[in-house]
């Protein structure tokens, strides 16, 4: 009795072992991808009414791209990619979108570019899993629908006029009202206090902390979440000393984040090198506006240089800075005219200072008036008192 029960125990492993390596076989000759090329051609005899492909014609397809350290093999799936009969085959069959850009496929060919200039991903992969990700040890999967504009900064320079890129534009245009350039560096301009933000994308996920990120661990979902919640996303460790973050809480729309997300995308997209034939330069910069009024000029100096960004716009005030007397505010600047010198004025942009604590033993603000002596000319700092000065009167 107790010697047959063994014998089918072992019958049945035996069993389980041939089936398992059946399935490993089958996997190998029948990779995922080879069950598409093959429908692909099944659907392309239908269409053309011309003989179909050996299922022994069947190969990988790849661009390789040295210049760039790329091998992308998207191809081997998305196989109807750049043919327009594939119009209204279902993915990866079918024929890439033209985003309404008619000259868009023939201008960046797909042989040449491969894919994952554009949508990142895993290009030697040829399992979709693999491929798309996110996967462990490749820090740049798949690009969500949306952000893929972001890339475009790669190979364009013009980005204000760019066909296909408006939502990048967009995006800038609010980067440069809101004043993030006053807390933040891009490509060395600007201000140290938070992160230089064209290293942003480049960042291991090793180097942010995900422990308040919902869904995927990519650089993407932590800097799409801290748009969103910066505060929730960066609340710091006050026992350690770390306070929270400063970066204020524009409480954006999703819309509003993603395309942020694309536009930190594009500042490091920027700093590719890639071959010259790829790269479309921008004309010559437009030339400074003239101004009817030196007000006028300081007005604009407040926000290109990101003032904006702590003092509020119009230097309205606003931005929260935990533990700064006597409000936990940075101060509006509208009452200056009535307690200020001009020299004054003069003094506290280029010199900068620290603000005092409201409570001694709590962590100091994390804001303080940077100097700008080393920035700003002697002309524009005049510019800027006129503009400071001209406020309280205005309103
Ligand atoms: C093994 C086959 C395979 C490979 C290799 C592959 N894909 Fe796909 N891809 C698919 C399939 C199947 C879909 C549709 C289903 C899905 O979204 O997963 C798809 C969908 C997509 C989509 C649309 C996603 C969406 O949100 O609708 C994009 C973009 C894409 N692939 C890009 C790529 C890129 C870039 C590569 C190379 C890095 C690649 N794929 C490699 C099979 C593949
Ligand atoms: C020049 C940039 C560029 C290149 C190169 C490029 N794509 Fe795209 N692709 C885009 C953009 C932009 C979209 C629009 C959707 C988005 O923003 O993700 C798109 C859309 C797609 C879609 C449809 C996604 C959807 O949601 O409907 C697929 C699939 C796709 N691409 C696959 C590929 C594959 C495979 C390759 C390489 C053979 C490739 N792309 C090369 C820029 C590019
Ligand atoms: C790998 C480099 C590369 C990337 C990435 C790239 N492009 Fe291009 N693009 C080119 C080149 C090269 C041309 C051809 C320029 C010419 O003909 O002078 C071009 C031309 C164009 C044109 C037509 C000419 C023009 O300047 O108006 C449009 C529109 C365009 N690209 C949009 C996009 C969009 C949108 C993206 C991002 C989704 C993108 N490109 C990403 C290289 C690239
Ligand atoms: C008042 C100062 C301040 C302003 C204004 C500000 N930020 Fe920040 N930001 C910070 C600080 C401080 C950090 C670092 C702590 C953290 O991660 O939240 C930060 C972090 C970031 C990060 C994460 C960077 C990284 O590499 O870890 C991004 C992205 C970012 N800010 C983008 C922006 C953008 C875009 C704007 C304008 C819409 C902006 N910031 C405005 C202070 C500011
Ligand atoms: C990173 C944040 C930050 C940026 C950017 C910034 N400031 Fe300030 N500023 C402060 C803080 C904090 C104070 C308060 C200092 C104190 O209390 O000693 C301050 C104080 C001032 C004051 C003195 C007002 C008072 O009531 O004491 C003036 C004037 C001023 N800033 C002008 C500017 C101008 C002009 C710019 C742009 C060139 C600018 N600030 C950019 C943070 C900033």
């Amino acid at each position: 009795m107790r010697r047959s029960v063994w014998n089918w125990l072992f019958l049945a492993s035996s069993f389980c072992l041939a089936l398992l390596f059946m399935v490993l076989v089958w996997q190998e000759t029948f990779p995922e991808w080879k069950g598409y090329q093959a429908q692909y051609y099944r659907r392309l005899a239908d269409l053309t009414g011309e003989p179909g492909k050996a299922a022994t014609a069947l190969a990988i397809k790849q661009v390789h791209l040295p210049e760039l350290g790329r091998v992308d093999r998207c191809m081997t799936c998305h196989m109807g990619i750049d043919n327009p009969r594939m119009k209204e085959e279902p993915q990866p069959l079918t024929t890439h979108p033209d985003l309404g850009i008619p000259e868009f496929l023939a201008k960046h060919p797909f042989n040449e570019m491969g894919c994952t200039v554009c949508h990142h991903g895993q290009g030697p992969a040829t399992a979709a899993a693999h491929a798309h990700g996110p996967v462990k040890h490749w820090e740049q999967p798949l690009l969500d629908r949306g952000l893929t504009v972001g890339t475009c900064a790669t190979c364009h320079e013009d980005l204000e006029t760019l066909r296909g890129a408006e939502v990048l534009n967009q995006a800038r245009q609010k980067f440069v009202s809101l004043g993030c350039i006053g807390c933040h560096t891009l490509k060395g301009s600007g201000m140290l206090v938070g992160p230089e933000l064209a290293e942003t994308w480049d960042k291991s996920t090793a180097e942010l902390d995900f422990k308040y990120i919902q869904g995927e661990h990519t650089v993407a979902r932590w800097v799409y979440e801290h748009f969103m919640n910066p505060q929730r996303v960066v609340p710091g460790y006050p026992a350690l000393g770390i306070p929270e973050t400063a970066m204020p809480n524009y409480e954006l729309t999703e819309e509003e984040a993603e395309h942020l997300t694309a536009l930190v995308l594009s500042f490091s997209a920027s700093e590719t090198v890639v071959p010259l034939k790829f790269k479309v330069r921008s004309g010559p910069a437009a030339p400074e506006p003239a101004y009817a009024s030196t007000v006028e000029r300081g007005r604009a100096l407040f926000i290109r240089y990101g003032c904006v960004g702590c003092h509020g716009p119009e230097g309205r005030g606003g931005v929260r800075n935990k533990n700064m007397e006597p409000a936990e505010e940075v101060p509006p600047l509208t009452y200056v005219a009535g307690g200020f010198t001009r020299q004054e004025l003069k003094d506290t942009i280029a010199n900068g200072r620290y603000p005092a604590r409201a409570d001694a033993n709590d962590l100091a603000p994390p804001l303080w008036m940077p100097s700008w002596k080393e920035k700003i000319s002697e002309e524009e700092l005049e510019a800027l008192a006129d503009y400071l000065l001209s406020l309280s009167t205005e309103g």
